[in-house]
């Protein structure tokens, strides 16, 4: 079987049998990674450019190790020293960076459907590392990948997912996942992040903690984005973590086997108290080390539609 598109640009666009087939080969990748030679030739002689219109820790890092650990030739384009600054267009950017003979690009921009314009404009295979408020497609697949390997399922778990919703690329990539795998998605937080129209997308939405993590057995917990915190959504940090923050206290309330999430950068003390995110039941570093599996399988999958 191989993935139906050169892109991938979101979870929205996957079949549940594409995302089985994306976890299956990233099971076999971390195998390999756990050897004492990690680099496979899969990939030699393509070239893959990471461009990344906004910060990043994980996504970059692990995308570009992904690609050498594929054995591709890597380019990091430096948006703030290229002539994006003299006003160079996304698309002339993409074309140029075509041009040189790229196979894959893998973009992350602030405005939602970037990485699809491009995509409509270039050979190369394009893949999402995180569009505006719109989806984060291979956070949600390690995420499915961490939350499998822990659970054994993902089919007919209780998954909460805390914090600010609304400017979450990682939470609308979760949703459009978990339920496609039958999974109950629980969204917590205040009405103006956590809006009840979210609903329609087959979830439940809950403004209390309490009555919302009880009894799940994920809880993935988001940054509240204070970059996007423009119009006051809630009244203060201190405001926040009193009702919304996970503490040790509020984590009783899950299944006792329940794990911990957060797909970083975290805000500690502020949407997850330190004892919870380096507790025993925290996979948040698992979270970074299964990214790498994930998007190697993600680069072999696509190159394999290619040809
Ligand atoms: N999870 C995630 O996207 O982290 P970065 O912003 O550091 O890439």
């Amino acid at each position: 079987m191989k993935l139906s598109s050169k892109d991938l640009l979101g979870i929205k666009e996957l079949t549940k049998d594409e995302i089985i087939l994306i976890l299956n080969t990233a099971s076999g990748f971390k195998d390999v990674l756990k050897r004492d030679i990690k680099k496979v030739p899969a990939l030699r002689g393509k070239t893959a450019v990471n461009l990344f219109f906004e910060p990043s820790t994980r996504t970059r890092t692990s995308f570009e190790l992904a690609e050498k650990r594929l054995s591709l030739d890597v380019l990091n384009l430096s948006v703030t020293t290229s002539s994006v600054v003299k006003g160079e267009s996304l698309i002339d950017t993409a074309l140029n960076v075509q041009a040189l003979g790229s196979d894959f690009m893998v973009i992350r921009h602030s405005s939602s459907g970037a990485p699809h314009l491009i995509s409509r404009h270039i050979n190369a295979s394009v893949i999402n590392g995180g569009d505006g408020i719109n989806e984060h497609p291979t956070q949600a697949l390690l995420d499915a990948f961490t939350i499998k390997e822990k659970t054994g399922r993902i089919e007919g778990l209780k998954v909460a997912i805390v914090g600010d919703i609304l400017h979450s690329r990682v939470a609308k990539s979760n949703i459009y996942l978990l339920t496609k795998f039958g999974a109950e998605v629980r969204l917590i937080g205040p009405p103006t992040l956590v809006p009840r129209e979210l609903e329609k997308l087959g979830v439940r939405v809950f403004h209390d903690m309490d009555s919302g993590l009880d009894g799940v057995n994920v809880v993935m917990v988001l940054r509240i984005q204070m970059e996007r915190q423009g119009r006051g959504f809630f009244p203060s940090t201190l405001e926040y973590s009193k009702n919304w923050g996970l503490t040790s206290e509020r984590f009783f309330k899950a299944d006792m086997d329940a794990i911990v999430m957060h797909p970083g950068p975290m805000n500690r003390g502020l949407e997850v108290a330190s004892d919870v995110a380096d507790g025993p039941r925290s996979v948040i570093l698992e979270q970074v080390t299964n990214g790498l599996a994930v998007r190697m399988a993600v680069m072999y999958l696509l190159a394999g539609e290619r040809e």
